[in-house]
């Protein structure tokens, strides 16, 4: 029998992670205060813990994974590797097609590689409550999970439209002991703020973000913290473990070389997370193209300029230099939620602007059928974020087909969508548009970059 999974046993589980901030050509633009000069610590200290502000400014290479998440990543890592023979057969194509499946943790994604270290770190620094915004609801469950097994309190803020699509999503935090509300909401100044302008409006990370930090830092008793899902340098170093067993895995697999590396992009995380340890070996010479993928409706990296932008909508977050489409942009409710963020995490969006990735936007019906073929071949259900690496799979595995290549190609399954049926009910009705961003739009939600700093590299 051919092999399908490349699986690795708990002790050959990575025991560090890697952070790119040592290897990129030019170190980090660091985020700037409201003053326009680079944040010090004690600014972050009422948002963050100390050992996880530590952690985001570092320049260390590798840095150790302690015992104890180890030993909580053992409930689901080493993820396996899968080899993706009836799609490559489906396709005719000459390509290899390798996938890693984040769908096997807990939470049915990725985001508890984060989620445990995250709440491991605040739990050591003497924090009891973690705050945080979530758009599928994928991330406020990792979160929920991670502090259940933890010990600590979880409360989620849910962009409005996913917390009206997926009701599963909050019952999953609520199974966890986490305390899920639509987001914006009547508990925070920035919720009732939006609401009183806009009062149908279907949310966003970006407002779902300033009411986490605004509950955060609005705790007198000094015992909560904000937690961020995605974007920041220490969710993409947390994530790093996926992109490290894999490399174990290839090799596993009798594959000396990767031609192709995909992930999908929200904020960055898995993405960062399968592909900057092959980052290194691209920037001392392999050949790889690094392939982020993001939808038409939310073009942050093939549209938005490299600019200094807040993170949120009421401009709580230092300024991060990022590809960005402006933070009041509310991007359209198309079916992958945890695309829907208006920026890009700042280390994928400097290795961009260093050339070493080459960004695609894909229309969100390419991705359901595409989603669906891969259903039909390897089984998987996807989660609509997931389908846009599936789609762009298919378009490299038919291209090497087109260019007669023995191509391998390695893309992040970073979550299963067995919670989001509602969205493929309404493709297979017939019921789902694309939603290309016009420039104009674009030109529009952008126009408040010109009051901030331009980052320079
Ligand atoms: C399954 C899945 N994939 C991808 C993403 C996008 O986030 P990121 O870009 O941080 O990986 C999300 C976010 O919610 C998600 O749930």
């Amino acid at each position: 029998m051919e092999q399908t999974k490349f699986v690795l046993s708990e002790k050959d589980m990575p025991r560090q992670w890697y952070n790119l901030a040592a290897d990129l050509p030019h170190p980090p633009l660091p985020p700037l205060g409201p003053d326009g000069n680079p944040v010090n610590p004690e600014q972050l200290r009422p948002v963050f813990p100390d050992n996880l502000i530590e952690q985001e400014m570092s320049a260390e290479r590798w840095i150790d994974i302690p015992e104890e998440i180890l030993e909580i990543y053992s409930l689901w890592r080493p993820s396996p590797l899968y080899r993706a023979r009836r799609l490559e057969k489906a396709l005719g194509t000459p390509a290899r097609i390798y996938f890693k499946n984040e769908g096997v943790s807990p939470a049915g994604s990725h985001k508890p590689n984060t989620a445990v270290a995250q709440a491991y770190y605040n739990k050591e620094f003497g924090i009891k409550r973690l705050t945080t915004e979530t758009g599928a609801g994928q991330w406020g469950s990792a979160l929920s999970f991670a502090c259940s097994l933890l010990g600590l309190e979880c409360k989620v803020f849910m962009v409005r439209i996913s917390f009206e699509q997926k009701p599963f999503r909050r019952l999953m935090m609520q199974t966890w002991g986490g305390n899920c509300v639509p987001s914006p909401s009547n508990e925070t100044q920035s919720g009732r703020d939006i609401l009183a302008k806009m009062p149908d409006t279907p949310g966003s990370l970006g407002i779902a973000i300033s009411e986490a930090v605004e509950q955060a830092v609005t705790d007198k008793s000094g015992q909560t913290r904000y937690s961020l899902g995605s974007v920041l340098n220490h969710v993409m170093l947390h994530q790093t473990i996926i992109g490290q067993e894999a490399k174990k895995q290839l090799e596993l697999a009798g594959e000396k070389k990767v031609d192709a590396v995909i992930g999908c992009a929200g904020g960055g995380s898995n993405f960062a997370g399968l592909s900057f340890p092959f980052i290194a070996d691209k920037i001392n010479g392999a050949e790889i193209d690094i392939i982020p993928v993001e939808p038409t409706s939310c073009p942050t990296l093939t549209k938005g300029p490299y600019a200094y932008d807040f993170g949120d909508v009421a401009g709580m977050t230092p300024l991060l230099a990022m590809h960005t489409l402006g933070h009041e942009f509310v991007p359209p409710p198309i079916h992958a939620g945890g695309l829907r963020y208006h920026g890009m995490a700042p280390l994928v969006s400097q290795a961009v602007k260093h050339g070493l990735m080459t960004p695609l936007a894909l229309d969100q019906l390419e991705c359901y059928e595409s989603a669906v073929k891969f259903a039909r071949t390897e089984g998987f259900i996807s989660a609509p974020e997931t389908s846009h690496a599936v789609a762009a799979t298919i378009r490299e595995a038919l291209k090497a087909k087109e260019e007669g290549k023995e191509k391998v190609i390695l893309f992040n399954w970073s979550g299963h969508g067995l919670m989001d049926l509602k969205g493929y009910e309404l493709f297979f009705e017939g019921h789902l548009d694309n939603y290309p961003l016009p420039d104009e739009e674009i030109a529009k939600s952008t126009a408040c970059l010109k009051d901030f700093p331009t980052p320079e590299l």
